[in-house]
């Protein structure tokens, strides 16, 4: 499956996707990256080893509708299947994403529906939660909501900062964000209403990242 990658800035889960679409085994390749900053630092991962990149910087358009438009153009010309957002800072219109039903997908860096938005680990600190996390999900309408495609749980430690906090959830991350492309791309993670269903071989995804902490069974 083709896919295109949309960032903003550092791309180090672009970096993840690189790695794992790099394995023979791999049903994903990345056809395009697409950044809406001209400095995003992913640019220069992809560019290293030869993956098309193209600027799209929404300041120079009027217009919402006018940037995503160039974006889909740019998406369907390097014919990409599937549109994985990593790291992607601008807030889609309903019309992208419904251009782009199903085949739209996020990573966020806590357990979704807790703590959508911005400033996410400070506010796991503030409200006290013992265990925090990254979900990979379908893109909807609502910002960081949608069918959930896999989940990663990762510890909150007493003398956790945001900053230390970020740092072990973003390990979580570059582990389940190719996980969950490659479910996807295999045709096993399938929408199901507000669910994801997961075709038998990966039931247990969630507790294959993380097993004492995403299945209290094991
Ligand atoms: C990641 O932690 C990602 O989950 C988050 O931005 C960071 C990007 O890092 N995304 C969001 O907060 C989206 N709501 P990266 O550029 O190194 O991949």
């Amino acid at each position: 499956m083709r896919i295109g990658v949309l960032i903003s800035g550092r791309g180090s889960n672009l970096q993840a996707l690189i790695e794992a679409a790099a394995k023979p085994d791999y049903p994903a390749e990345i056809a395009l990256v697409i950044a809406n900053q001209p400095e995003a630092a992913g640019l220069q991962r992809a560019e290293a080893i030869g993956i098309p990149t193209q600027v799209i910087d929404h300041r120079l358009f009027p217009s919402r509708v006018g940037f995503e438009a160039a974006v889909t153009d740019a998406l369907c010309t390097a014919g990409c299947e599937l549109v994985c957002l990593a790291g992607f800072m601008r807030v889609l219109t309903g019309d992208f994403v419904a251009r782009w039903t199903d085949r739209l997908i996020n990573i966020h860096p806590s357990l979704l529906p807790a703590f959508p938005g911005l400033h996410t680990h400070a506010e796991a600190l503030a409200t006290g939660v013992r265990i925090t996390g990254a979900t990979v999900h379908f893109v909807r309408e609502q910002v960081d909501q949608g069918p959930i495609i896999g989940q990663a749980a990762v510890p909150v430690h007493d003398d956790d900062t945001a900053d230390t906090l970020a740092a072990r959830v973003l390990e979580a991350e570059h582990a389940l964000y190719p996980h969950c492309v490659r479910l996807v791309a295999d045709g096993r993670a399938t929408v199901s209403g507000h669910r994801v269903r997961i075709a038998e071989a990966d039931t247990r995804q969630s507790a294959l990242l993380n097993p004492p902490l995403a299945d209290g069974r094991s």
